[in-house]
Order: C-alpha cells, then sequence, then structure tokens
C-alpha cells in the first residue's frame, strides 16, 4: 500500500487525490457498505438509539440497508440502564438488540465498565464499601448485563477508555475514575476474567480514543495502551481485541499512515484482534464550503480506513451514529459548530443520502485484503 502522510489543514489535504464520484446519486442500485464489508471478511455498522427505531423509519431503513452489526449509543451505560441500585431498565437495549436479531445483525455491548455515564448513586456507594464489596460493584453490572444478550451480543467492550496519560501518571492510566481510585487497575483484570466467566463465547475488547492521529497527545496515548497490553497479557488477562474508537478531528492534528499502521501491527503482533469501533470525522475547522469539507472529510477517512484495513487483524468498522441527522458531535461542546450548523462527520447526509465519505469506506472496504477472523474467542490463559 502506497502510504502518504496527512497533516492538517486544506493545504496539505489540498494534495489529496479526488475522491470518486459516485454518491447521491438518488436510486442507484449500489451495493451497500456491508456488502463491500463482507467480501473483505469484516462487518460494517453504526451505533444506534432505540428511538430512532421507534421513530425514524428512512434512519431505520437505511440502518437495514447499510449495516450488518450495530453497537448501542448510550442505552447499554450504567447510567441508562441501573439508574437506582439493583434496579434495571434494559428497554432501550432490548429494542435494539430485538432489532438487530430480526435482521440477522451482529450486535455489539458498549460498556460494561466506563469511568464515565454511571448513576449517581455508584460512587457514593463505592466509597462506604470494603474491598469485596467494591468488586461486587462492579462485577455486579457484568452479572446483570451479559447473561441477559448471551448469543445475541457477540462482543463486548469490556473496559472502556482506561487511559488519561494528561492526568500526569507515569503509566499512562487515568486516575480520575471510580473504578481506578476504588480498586487500582486491577479493575480491569478483574472486569475481563468475570466477563470471560459469565460469556465464554463473548469476544471481549478492552477501547479508547485518541491513538490515531500524529500528535504529541497520541503518541502519549499510544505508548500507554501498548504498556497496558504488556502488563494484562503478562497477567493472563483474557482480553481478546482492541476497540480503536476512531473519532478523527483531521483539522486540529495531522495523519500520518506509517505511525498508525505500525500502532496497530504492535497490536495484532500481539496476537490481538482489532476493531474501529466509534469512527466520525470531526469537521469544525474544515473549509466553510460543505462540499469541499465533505471531500476533506472523505480523505482524511479513506486515509486512516486504508491503514486500518491494511491489517488483517482488523474485524470491524463501526461508525458512530450513521447520519449526520443524528450526529453526537453536533452537540459535543468540543465539536460543535458555533453557528448550529449539523457536523458532517458521517458517511450518510441528513436526507440519508450518500457522501463522499461512504464512498472513502467503501473503496477502503473493496481495496482491503482479506481480514484474519478468529474463529471463537481466544482466551490469554493458554
Ligand atoms: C457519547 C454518545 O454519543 C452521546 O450521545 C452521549 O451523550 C455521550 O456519549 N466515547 C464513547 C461513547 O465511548 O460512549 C461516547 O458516546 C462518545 C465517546
Amino acid at each position: 500500500m502506497r502510504r502518504r502522510e496527512f497533516l492538517a489543514g486544506a493545504l496539505a489535504l489540498s494534495g489529496c487525490a479526488p475522491m470518486p464520484q459516485s454518491y447521491a446519486r438518488d436510486g442507484a442500485p449500489t451495493e451497500s457498505l456491508a456488502t463491500r464489508a463482507r467480501r473483505s471478511g469484516r462487518w460494517f455498522g453504526a451505533a444506534i438509539k432505540s428511538r430512532q427505531l421507534r421513530e425514524d423509519p428512512d434512519f431505520t431503513a437505511a440502518v437495514a440497508r447499510e449495516c450488518d452489526i450495530v453497537v448501542e449509543e448510550y442505552e447499554l451505560k450504567r447510567g441508562t440502564t441501573e439508574p437506582k441500585r439493583d434496579r434495571f431498565d434494559f428497554s432501550g437495549a432490548d429494542q435494539i438488540i430485538d432489532f438487530a436479531q430480526e435482521h440477522r445483525m451482529r450486535a455489539r455491548g458498549h460498556a460494561l465498565v466506563w469511568y464515565a455515564a454511571n448513576p449517581d448513586w455508584l460512587e457514593p456507594a463505592l466509597q462506604a464499601a470494603d474491598h469485596a464489596g467494591r468488586e461486587k460493584l462492579m462485577l455486579s453490572y457484568i452479572d446483570a448485563a451479559m447473561p441477559r444478550y448471551a448469543g445475541k451480543i457477540a462482543e463486548w467492550d469490556v473496559v472502556n477508555e482506561p487511559l488519561e496519560p494528561n492526568e500526569g501518571r507515569a503509566d499512562g492510566m487515568r486516575q480520575d475514575s471510580m473504578w481506578m481510585r476504588a480498586l487500582g487497575e486491577e479493575y480491569i483484570d478483574l472486569a475481563f476474567h468475570h466477563a470471560r466467566e459469565t460469556d465464554p463465547n463473548a469476544m471481549l475488547f478492552l477501547t479508547d480514543y485518541g491513538v490515531e492521529h500524529d500528535s504529541p497527545r497520541c503518541e502519549r496515548r499510544r505508548t500507554a495502551m501498548l504498556k497496558l497490553v504488556d502488563r494484562l497479557m503478562a497477567r493472563k488477562v483474557p482480553v481478546d481485541a482492541i476497540g480503536i474508537q476512531g473519532h478523527l478531528k483531521p483539522f486540529r492534528e495531522g495523519f500520518n499512515q506509517d505511525i498508525f499502521a505500525r500502532f496497530l501491527k504492535d497490536l495484532s503482533d500481539r496476537g490481538l484482534s482489532l476493531s474501529i469501533t466509534e469512527f466520525d470525522v470531526a469537521d469544525r475547522g474544515g473549509p466553510p464550503n460543505p462540499d469541499k469539507r465533505d471531500r476533506e472529510v472523505a480523505s482524511i477517512g479513506k486515509a486512516f480506513l486504508d491503514v486500518a484495513f491494511d491489517n488483517p487483524a482488523t474485524q470491524a468498522l463501526l461508525c458512530w451514529g450513521l447520519s449526520d441527522r443524528y450526529s453526537w458531535l453536533s452537540n459535543f461542546p468540543d465539536y460543535k459548530w458555533p453557528d448550529g450548523q449539523l457536523s458532517r462527520g458521517l458517511p450518510l447526509d441528513d436526507k440519508m443520502r450518500r457522501k463522499p465519505l461512504w464512498d472513502a469506506i467503501g473503496a477502503a472496504f473493496d481495496a482491503a485484503p482479506a481480514a484474519r477472523r478468529q474463529a471463537s474467542p481466544r482466551s490469554h490463559n493458554a
């Protein structure tokens, strides 16, 4: 594969090859992204909300057409499912998983242990508990969520976002996390072992963001991730795969294909599978002209995905949303446009029309060497 260097800003991006113009041909009998993904032995999908399935038939049809894997955008986070202690509400996730079953889609579970999106009662309860009680408070969520979807959710984000080198720890671990404070790094070991025992057929993921760009921030996070993975493997923690979230911000930080390829190889050489689990492109700071911006978003997306799919360990691509009608980037303080316009970082526009980014994703799947898919979850206990 020819590797090129992508730097932030229009200057560097203007040197890219033009994207193919097959997008937005309404009614054209074009294959879906899932079909093109499948040909390379991979899955394509998106994060969705149950409300979209209930209220937006156009969006639901687009998901059914384009995707063969889905993930809950928020409805399996503990703050949503366990608002009161031991009083669970899985109704949103149930609808998403029913939808996946009806459409014969694979499903991911997001996320069992995370520092964020927890119910208010949890942290005080942790502080009041002894060590055994603190472990139980974490593992009880695995007990509640995993068996409910056994055989339906094939892969779980067991621990999400454990890293934050900016907080100053030498090992780059996120200290400002109720789990780190309550149990130390061992919380990760406990969560994975318990998840493996609870659903031995599920593929177990460790996921994080900020490992994609050519920037000091991402370099620190990549280093911390590799060191964490080495410690976990030395302790025989059953991590099957790494989820690279893939929230790109090309108008703030550069991208270098060689650096990202090296990082993915460092992970896959350790026997780990990979997926891009939350892909989108923050377009704030890009050219004011939306067509030009769409082309640049597609170029950076293609550069990133070419590297991701060049690695045979990469199993799947999920976008964080499918259509600009519902991108979290349009509301997130760091990325939203000050004038209120919608973010344009997803493959379909707000009218469900395919954008240059859709073409870029399809082209990256078409060019990808076949994935090396693992038949069953591997355990490092062997
Ligand atoms: C985001 C959702 O998209 C928002 O709707 C919600 O308000 C906050 O969380 N990394 C993750 C996701 O792992 O769970 C986050 O999802 C986006 C960043």
